[in-house]
């Protein structure tokens, strides 16, 4: 049940504006490996998740616990250096509080990030993907129990999650330099097992071009909030059956690491026209 209300939203809020003098107009959320976008921020205010009134703490590899405010490509950003997953065992609706604190502080826009497995068979590992839209396959919402009008509406329309606008602002930006940006669909499941060869099989058929375990809570708790949404994944693996070799975290990492700088490139770009 959704035990966290308008008013732990607003003492986070407090906590964090107590400690910045700028108003962040962006919110960033890094997947894993890909945490180093924060090395970019200006003047960073860096705060530990632990030290903000009833956020949670992330406990996995390659996601640090920190909250980073300060400039990024000229505008004013909160980025989250590490996410929380729901089989981490936080509930959606803990998935979905950093992202009502970011608006609570002054975001207008949500950029995530994360790594995924590609399904569609056209990809390769190191791939970009813009996602075009998404499928909640967690079986869970962060929405659910009583609505609280000032957040957002009770039945949120999902018909564009992700920004149009924001999609062919980073389709132009990857075509100025020069790499092909895939686009597709990221189907998000609980985890934390990777998908069975079937099950990945199943997920091709339904329409999805990239698999993970994080993402959907989020942008769900960003559309009911009205933030404006781009989402990107780095392919970092091909997904379960595809290539004959067995999946790894250590794999994900690898190939994160690696597409590092034509990562940053894009978000960077991408940050200073949304
Ligand atoms: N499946 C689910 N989540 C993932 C994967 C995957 O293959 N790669 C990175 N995150």
């Amino acid at each position: 049940m959704n035990q966290l209300t308008g008013a732990h939203i607003k003492e986070a809020a407090q906590y964090i504006q107590g400690k910045i003098n700028i108003t962040p107009e962006i919110g960033l959320i890094m997947g894993s490996g890909l945490g180093v976008l924060g090395d970019l921020i200006e003047d960073a205010v860096t705060i530990q998740y632990h030290d903000i009134p009833h956020f949670p703490v992330s406990t996995v590899e390659g996601h640090a616990g920190e909250l980073l405010i300060g400039k990024l490509s000229g505008r004013n950003v909160v980025l989250m250096r590490g996410r929380f997953h729901m089989y981490e065992g936080y509930g959606p609706e803990l998935t979905a509080f950093p992202v009502r604190v970011m608006k609570a502080i002054g975001a207008q826009s949500l950029l995530v990030t994360n790594a995924a497995g590609g399904i569609n068979l056209d990809f390769a590992s190191g791939n970009l993907m813009l996602i075009s839209d998404h499928i909640n396959f967690t079986g869970k919402n962060p929405l659910i129990g009583p609505n609280d009008n000032e957040l957002g509406v009770r039945f949120p329309d999902m018909s564009e999650a992700y920004s149009k606008r924001l999609r062919s602002i980073a389709k132009e930006i990857a075509e100025a330099q020069g790499f092909s940006l895939q686009e597709g669909v990221y189907v998000g499941l609980l985890g934390p097992t990777y998908e069975t060869p079937a099950e990945i099989r199943m997920l091709r058929q339904f329409g999805a071009d990239a698999v993970g375990m994080s993402t959907v809570a989020e942008v769900i708790a960003a559309r009911h909030a009205g933030l404006e949404v781009v989402g990107i994944s780095c392919i970092t693996n091909m997904a379960a059956g595809i290539l004959d070799q067995p999946l790894s975290h250590d794999e994900v990492m690898e190939t994160a690491e690696h597409v590092k700088s034509q990562f940053l490139n894009l978000v960077s770009a991408l940050i200073a026209k949304m």
